[in-house]
């Protein structure tokens, strides 16, 4: 019997605890669509916030907008999107059965064939003898498809419309009011989030690939010649970084070199301070995410796999089961999409540096929360002898981060532990109330969908004035007064304290 593939059973508790689902799933499903349950909707909003607190709000010079999702032709013409953004078709000629060419070629032969010109991508699967994965049939030669959602604008139609590939296109399209707004001075930051939607030719491997996704996306605008000028990069150039560089690539490599942001600008092996600032930030995210640093890395893109727009590409690849995935785009897009919309538009988005007027350059970090979130459900995933499957989310992008329960519902404790309960609502805490099933289940049950800390009320609670708290990580239990249960959750949250500790004071 072949091993249950890590993604199914992470794909199982989904289902079954809140987490993901299929859209329309009681009408067969929509291939690429997935709904997010309670729970998934929670972590999804974690992983949001925490990108939001350090990439925009602790910033002074970036700024988040609301863009519209769906825009017009025009915008897409002048991007280049509707002309480049492509992906390589291949069809069995059997079944039918469509595939992206270059994922098949990797997938089969461990090769990556990203951006590869359609004749090479022909002959490496004529080289490899490559058949349709469903049914062995013949596969067509390759063709570009193009991933964009057109519909119709209007009552009577006739206006053109897509829905929008990445968040980017609004930033730029509203580059003159917002240089305005940030009083024409550079560097500032554009950030947005929101849906973002392509016709994957294969969407697969769950909410890795799918047709609708979510992007957190900044479009940071800099006079190119101060590129090593980055207000803010002292703070993060200590910060150690994982590169697997081309000439890595070129040779073979076996383990991501480690290298700080500084050393990596200084070295040349990261083009400039503001890609380099974003690769740090990132790494930092990822590690609060309970990401270990050996699971992820940043790859400098080979020329042909750099998107149209893009001088040069640092991705952030996770190592994941289902192969190496791209779960953030890195990529220096110059001047390229501020001068094809000024040319379209007719209008000028030049800014005056010492009194030079330029075109400002972009480097903009795209993170995907789908893929994030599928990572962060990867990494934190625990089969162990406790016999259940259970998930080690750091609180901070836990979707529930404390249960309460009464030992019984009778005798009153019910009543107490639901005030316990809202007080810590009140307090900020997501807390979650449960009184059905035995105790041990319900810690099952807890450790199962990754709550940190479970509350127990009992007899004790009553007459002593304690309660049992019990670590998910450890499954060791202490008491502690019910009084300090608020300060005594912070500090573990926070990381300013470790579970033994009290159990240390409580046992004196
Ligand atoms: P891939 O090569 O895997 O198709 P991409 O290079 O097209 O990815 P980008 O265009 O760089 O991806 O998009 C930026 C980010 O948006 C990605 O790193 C990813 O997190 C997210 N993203 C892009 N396409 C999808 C998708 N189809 N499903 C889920 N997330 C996506
Ligand atoms: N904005 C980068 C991308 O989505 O491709």
């Amino acid at each position: 019997m072949t091993e249950e593939r890590l993604m199914d059973k992470i794909i199982d508790v989904c289902l079954r605890r809140g987490f993901i689902s299929q859209t329309a799933e009681i009408y067969g499903g929509a291939g690429g669509f997935y709904e997010y349950g309670p729970l998934g909707t929670l972590m999804r909003q974690k992983i949001i916030d925490l990108w939001r607190q350090s990439f925009v709000l602790d910033e002074d010079r970036v700024f988040e907008i609301k863009g519209s999702v769906l825009m017009p032709e025009s915008v897409f013409q002048a991007s280049g999107h509707l002309d480049s953004f492509d992906d390589p078709l291949v069809q069995c000629e059997k079944c039918k059965s469509m595939f992206k060419a270059d994922e098949l070629i990797k997938k089969i032969t461990g090769k990556t064939a990203e951006g590869l010109p359609l004749d090479d991508l022909d002959e490496l699967i004529k080289e490899n003898q490559i058949a349709c994965p469903n049914c062995q049939g013949g596969l067509s030669k390759a063709r570009q498809f193009n991933l964009m959602f057109k519909t119709e604008i209007g009552s009577t139609g006739g206006i053109n419309g897509y829905l929008r590939p990445e968040t980017a296109q609004n930033i730029f399209i509203n580059f003159k009011r917002l240089a305005a707004f940030m009083r024409n001075k550079l560097p500032f930051g554009i950030a947005q989030t929101g849906p973002s939607f392509r016709n994957e030719i294969s969407p697969r491997n769950f909410i890795i690939r799918v047709r609708e996704f979510e992007q957190m996306e900044i479009e940071m605008f800099y006079d190119p010649e101060k590129e090593n000028e980055h207000p803010r990069f002292d703070e993060v150039a200590d910060l150690e970084i994982n590169i697997v560089t081309r000439e890595m690539q070129e040779k073979g490599w076996e383990k991501p070199m480690q290298v700080s942001a500084g050393v990596a600008v200084a070295e040349g092996v990261i083009p400039n301070q503001y890609l380099a600032y974003y690769l740090a930030m990132e790494a930092e995210m990822m590690r609060a995410l309970g990401i270990p640093d050996t699971e992820f890395w940043f790859r400098h893109m080979q020329d042909h796999e750099a998107p149209h727009y893009s001088i040069g590409n640092f991705d952030l690849e996770a190592n994941l089961s289902i192969g190496h995935m791209e779960i953030v785009g890195n990529a220096l897009r110059t001047d390229y999409d501020l001068m094809k919309h000024a040319k379209a538009s007719k209008s000028s988005f030049e800014i005056v540096v010492d009194n030079k007027k330029i075109v400002p350059h972009v480097a903009e970090p795209s993170l995907g929360v789908d893929r994030i979130l599928y990572t962060v459900l990867e990494k934190c995933f625990r089969e162990d002898e406790r016999g259940w499957t259970w998930f080690q989310f750091p609180t901070i992008v836990a979707p529930l981060e404390v249960a309460v329960y009464p030992l019984m519902k009778k005798d009153g404790l019910a009543e107490l532990a639901y005030e316990i309960h809202s007080e810590l609502k009140d307090a900020g805490y997501l807390s979650f109330y449960d009184e059905s099933g035995k105790i041990g289940k319900r810690y099952a049950r807890a450790d199962e969908i990754g709550i940190p800390y479970c509350i127990t009320i009992d007899y004790e609670t009553k007459d002593k004035y304690t309660v049992t708290m019990r670590d998910r990580d450890s499954m060791k239990q202490i008491r502690i007064p019910t009084e300090d249960l608020e300060v005594v959750l912070g500090e573990l949250m926070e990381g300013e304290s470790e579970f033994d500790e009290f159990s240390e004071i409580n046992k004196e």
